[in-house]
């Protein structure tokens, strides 16, 4: 098809499809795009009665919101905010950590950021943003181009027709308020950080873009790979090209009239692994466009009790983290916070982290791939979640979508945890058997999980992990607290474990308290004696438990929560860590690690 013929159809769908501005799917691997950053200072606006968006009768303004950015022309008008001269606050943050008013705060915040274009014909702008906890309400040149809930999962809108040559601003409101209906519910154990936490940028496309790709082995064979390249526009016979340098692969692939090309060669790449997470540079051009990404590749599955890596039995030595920014505290979302924290996974021993309690930022699952972490992603369906709610299932199932789609070609990923500690009800069950089958269903290549509780019988000193749900799950995973939240820590070192399925079993989370440089008894809870003698205790009762395939205790880092107020000890952190929330380890740590070099002398 000539390219006169091929553009006036991309003018046509356009005019077709020709809607101000609009939430698109996800435009997926941002950082390998050109893009315009609008991270950086933005004016904000603390607004705890929405009086910039309702009215007095609490009718949401058609106009006059502080989405118009209005500014008084003549010294009668009265305009009662003024986004360009209110305070200056870093994007990406949590406004939490910005701002000492704003320590505790739960509302609403606006945000206002100007940035000039030099528009350019058959291009496409579309505005991007990482994560905003929670509900996101978004603006461009004072109109409306769409809005998200969920803190944290990426979302993008095309705004080429709202935006203009020269200086254009975009306005977006923040809301973190909790409520019950929401996903998370209004109790959580860690900190509700609102504000634009994650990366803001203009992706600057062509016309017709390669807006999405997929590459993986086929079926699981080590010899063949398969994979798509989706276009944003249906567009048949378009030539898009893939290319593999080190497996001196190259294909030229026609779109379908779906815009979607599919490719299939027959390669056998180095398999990724933790020790040599191999990655292989993917080159994916069109006429004009190229994208390069790093892709590994593995396979994992489960054979009975066992986990197997690349068809080898492996076990996973984990830590749980907690997407808190080492030493500043706050939300984490740079290269670097995520470098600091899987560092100190690496130094503990690890060759997998539990990413919890939500889908962490990108580039933490990149920098996790690169060092050869496996990772265990989860939504942040935890606790009390409203079940029978029918929208409450569709934000979870959202959540659930994006975290897929935005991470499917991450091999380090193994595992999508779909719950967190859920108490067992048939709606729980409903709810939560939906979203595993929504998973398989949308990516098979993966392993299915959630955490869930144990229960004890204190005569018989036996632990019984049991879940109806355990059906729905390809590994039976449990958060137990023995030593911290019950019982003696030398009674049950030696316990009996009841976990009657044929399946691997991991140890989601354990651990205790302790104040680093708190040092008195190991009998003295938040002494780090303490949380010593602890580990060793919960690592000897676990070494009790046949299909044991993997540990993340319970935590990385100490991390903000606002159910830990004990003056002097927690002040306002889950003092959990293995290390202190200003970077120091703790005697646990070193349990931990030694645990680990056991575990890898084990298997030579
Ligand atoms: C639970 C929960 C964590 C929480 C931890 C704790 O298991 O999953 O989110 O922080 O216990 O009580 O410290």
């Amino acid at each position: 098809m000539n390219k006169k013929k091929l553009s006036l159809i991309s003018m046509l769908l356009l005019i077709i499809l020709q809607i101000p501005a609009k939430e698109i799917p996800l435009v997926s691997s941002i950082y390998q795009r050109s893009y315009i950053s609008l991270n950086g200072k933005w004016n904000y606006v603390i607004d705890p009665l929405e009086n910039g968006y309702y009215d007095y009768r609490l009718q949401p303004f058609k106009t006059a919101g502080f989405f118009e950015n209005k500014k008084a022309q003549d010294p009668s008008d009265l305009v009662e905010y003024n986004l360009d001269t209110s305070p200056l606050m870093n994007v990406p943050s949590d406004w939490n950590s910005q701002d000492e008013q704003l320590f505790f705060y739960e509302g609403t915040v606006w945000f206002k950021k100007d940035f000039p274009i030099e528009k350019k014909t058959g291009t496409r702008y579309v505005l991007y943003f990482g994560a905003v906890n929670y509900d996101a309400k978004v603006y461009v040149n004072g109109k409306k181009v769409g809005e998200h809930i969920g803190g944290y999962t990426p979302f993008n809108f095309d705004i080429t027709e709202v935006i203009h040559d020269g200086d254009n601003f975009v306005v977006v409101k923040v809301d973190n308020k909790r409520h019950k209906d929401n996903v998370p519910t209004v109790n959580m154990d860690w900190w509700n950080y609102g504000g634009i936490t994650r990366e803001v940028m203009i992706a600057v496309l062509p016309e017709t873009y390669i807006e999405d790709y997929s590459f993986q082995l086929k079926d699981g064979n080590t010899d063949q790979l398969t994979g798509w390249i989706k276009l944003n526009y249906p567009i048949a016979g378009q030539t898009v090209s893939v290319e593999i340098p080190e497996l001196k692969v190259k294909q030229q692939l026609r779109t379908d009239e779906n815009g979607k090309a599919w490719f299939g060669c027959k390669a056998k790449p180095v398999l990724w692994t933790p020790e040599h997470p191999k990655l292989y540079e993917f080159r994916l051009s069109k006429e004009n466009e190229k994208i390069t990404d790093e892709i590994g590749f593995r396979t994992i599955c489960t054979e009975g009790k066992k986990i197997l890596l690349n068809g080898k039995h492996v076990f996973l030595r984990g830590i749980s983290i907690h997407e808190e920014a080492p030493f500043r505290s706050g939300r984490a979302w740079s290269r670097e916070d995520a470098v600091t924290l899987l560092t100190w996974a690496k130094e503990l021993g690890c060759n997998y982290v539990r990413l919890a309690h939500y889908p962490h930022h990108e580039t933490m699952v990149r920098e996790a791939e690169k060092m050869g972490l496996m990772v265990w992603s989860e939504i942040p369906v935890y606790w009390t979640i409203s079940w029978e709610n029918p929208a409450t299932y569709k934000n979870a199932e959202n959540q659930l979508h994006d975290m897929i789609y935005r991470d499917k070609n991450r091999c380090a990923i193994v595992i999508w945890s779909i719950a967190n500690e859920t108490p067992h009800s048939e709606a729980r069950d409903r709810f939560l058997s939906n979203l595993s089958a929504y998973a398989c269903n949308m990516d098979n290549t993966r392993l299915i999980s959630m955490a869930m509780e144990t229960t004890r019988n204190p005569e018989t000193k036996t632990i019984h992990m049991e879940d109806s749900m355990n059906e729905y799950v390809d590994i039976i995973s449990f958060n137990q607290y023995m030593g911290w939240y019950w019982g003696n820590m030398t009674e049950w070192a030696n316990a009996n474990w009841n976990i009657p399925y044929d399946k691997p079993v991991i140890v989601s989370e354990f651990g205790g308290g302790a104040l680093q440089g708190l040092h008195g008894d190991s009998n003295r809870k938040f002494t780090e004696e303490y949380q010593e003698e602890l580990y060793k205790y919960n690592l000897q009762m676990f070494d009790r438990i046949s299909g044991l395939s993997g540990l993340s205790p319970w935590v990385l880092v100490d991390f903000r929560s606002p159910r830990r107020q004990l003056p002097g000890i927690q002040d306002f952190f889950n003092r959990k860590g293995l290390i202190s929330d200003s970077g120091n380890k703790k005697k646990a740590f070193y349990i931990m690690k030694s645990y680990y070099e056991e575990k890898v002398k084990d298997k030579r």
